[in-house]
């Protein structure tokens, strides 16, 4: 069996809205609320943001579960809705929630680092521009400030924004989430407000002098030309510079790539900005990264091309060849993460980095179900096998990796897909809200174990 070093920490990871559903105290709606709402029928199963596994009510039992698992370190966030549902008043019930949740983790010699947002908008953030509008920015930055201030000695490691551009890529150009659109004009307005928002977050956490870290959990699902061909080596720096190496870089120390500046130009789609905010992003400097890693990107040129921004002009394919997650219709390639460690290495001055996510989601688990009722995931061992071997070739090469997160912990509900690909090591039965470890729990308790 694998072996780490001691210090290194093994977990999982989770999110706010993912697990607590509306919880035990009032929150305010999501855009995710007013999506199922307005297309319940999109949502897999009809399954709203409502039914999650319910941690508010659950958690003690289940911070008993991950203990017993051996996780030294959990992310899961706060809830910015939760904790002022207008957008304004403090919600003193979601405040005390917060501290008791993360006492029960610590009282379990549990690490614990708190997400400030991911992916769960305001519906009233939403309304006002969402991450377009500055006084979003502000309400967030006045969040952020109570947060650090009433939460920062118990906190070690903060982050401001999970997979910053998804809900970007997915609400302006996709339609996975809200608002559904198809504009690459909003969509670059709003990552270009998420990298002010950001940077913000980071230079407020510097200035009160709160004594943990800041970093982001960005999903750097790793850049590949698809061929050898010059079209799709350029298709492949130009997708990078939009949606991997890019973004990260202007979240890590605000440096901005030529490439997005030319094209953004070149397309007429260049966001509002003043030099004084640029300023801001430019000054930006966390402490450390979070890497979701779950494929490769294989950028491929396209033919026909819609042309209203660059990145039509290419998209991703899998090679024929390729090892596939049957379940999830993503390429499977562990090397990805001797390929993030040593980049990390080599381009960001080996900052101090983890694997936030990584894992296998799986449709209808049932059918792996043994006669004791226990999900015999075998598949998700290999794939943690395989992943964390590669990692650790990453590790003994010199990457400054200090940990990793399956995602995770226990299943959650997902943005759309509800409860379609499950990915816990922990299985909920929706029906009754009993708890069930999957066989890769107890592998996971072993490799833990097994740390030396
Ligand atoms: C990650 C997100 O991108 O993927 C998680 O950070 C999400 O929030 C996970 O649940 C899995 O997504 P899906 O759509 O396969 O359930």
């Amino acid at each position: 069996m694998l072996k780490f070093p001691k210090n290194f920490h093994i977990g999982a990871s989770m999110s706010a809205m993912q697990t607590e559903g509306k919880g035990i105290t009032e929150i305010g709606d999501l855009t995710f609320d007013a999506y199922f709402k307005e297309n319940p029928e999109l949502f897999y199963h009809g399954v709203g943001p409502d039914l999650t596994s319910d941690i508010t009510r659950h958690y003690k039992d289940d911070i008993e579960k991950f203990k017993y698992i051996g996780l030294d370190s959990v992310r899961t966030g706060f809830s910015w809705a939760r904790l002022f549902p207008d957008g304004i008043n403090l919600n003193k019930e979601a405040v005390k929630f917060y501290h008791d949740y993360i006492d029960e983790y610590l009282k379990n010699d549990i690490e614990i680092i708190m997400t400030l947002f991911h992916f769960d908008m305001p519906l009233w953030a939403h309304e006002l521009g969402g991450w377009e509008s500055r006084e979003v920015i502000e309400k967030f930055i006045s969040y952020c400030e109570f947060v650090f201030k009433e939460y920062g000695s118990k906190i070690n490691y903060f982050v401001t924004f999970n997979e910053p551009l998804v809900p970007v890529f997915e609400g302006y150009v996709g339609k996975m989430h809200y608002p559904a659109k198809d504009s690459p004009k909003e969509a670059v307005a709003q990552a270009y407000g998420i990298f002010l928002a950001h940077a913000k977050a980071v230079k407020l956490f510097k200035e009160l002098k709160i004594d943990s870290k800041i970093g982001v959990v960005y999903n750097w699902n790793f850049t590949f030309p698809f061929s050898d061909s010059a079209e799709d080596k350029i298709s492949a720096e130009i997708y990078d510079a939009y949606v991997n190496r890019g973004p990260l870089n202007i979240m890590y120390n605000g440096n901005i790539n030529p490439i997005i500046i030319k094209t953004l130009e070149e397309y007429n789609i260049t966001p509002f900005h003043t030099s004084e905010e640029i300023e801001i992003i430019k000054q930006t400097e966390i402490d450390f990264l979070g890497v979701n890693y779950y494929f490769p990107c294989r950028v491929k040129t396209n033919e026909n091309v819609k042309n209203r921004w660059a990145l039509d002009q290419m998209h991703i394919e899998i090679p024929a060849d390729a090892k596939i997650n049957p379940f999830r219709g993503w390429e499977i390639y562990p090397e990805g993460l001797y390929d993030i460690s040593i980049a990390i290495k080599k381009e960001l001055n080996n900052i101090p980095w983890y694997i936030a996510e990584n894992g296998m989601g799986v449709e209808n688990e049932d059918r792996f179900r043994n006669e004791n009722g226990q999900i015999d995931d075998d598949y998700r061992i290999e794939f943690l096998e395989t992943h964390m071997s590669e990692l650790k070739r990453g590790l003994d090469a010199g990457s400054n990796c200090f940990g990793y997160h399956i995602w995770a912990a226990i299943d959650c509900w997902s943005f759309r897909n509800a409860y379609k690909n499950r990915y816990g090591l922990i299985e909920v039965d929706l029906k009754d809200q009993s708890r069930k470890f999957k066989k890769s729990a107890y592998w996971y308790k072993e490799l833990i174990e097994n740390k030396e």
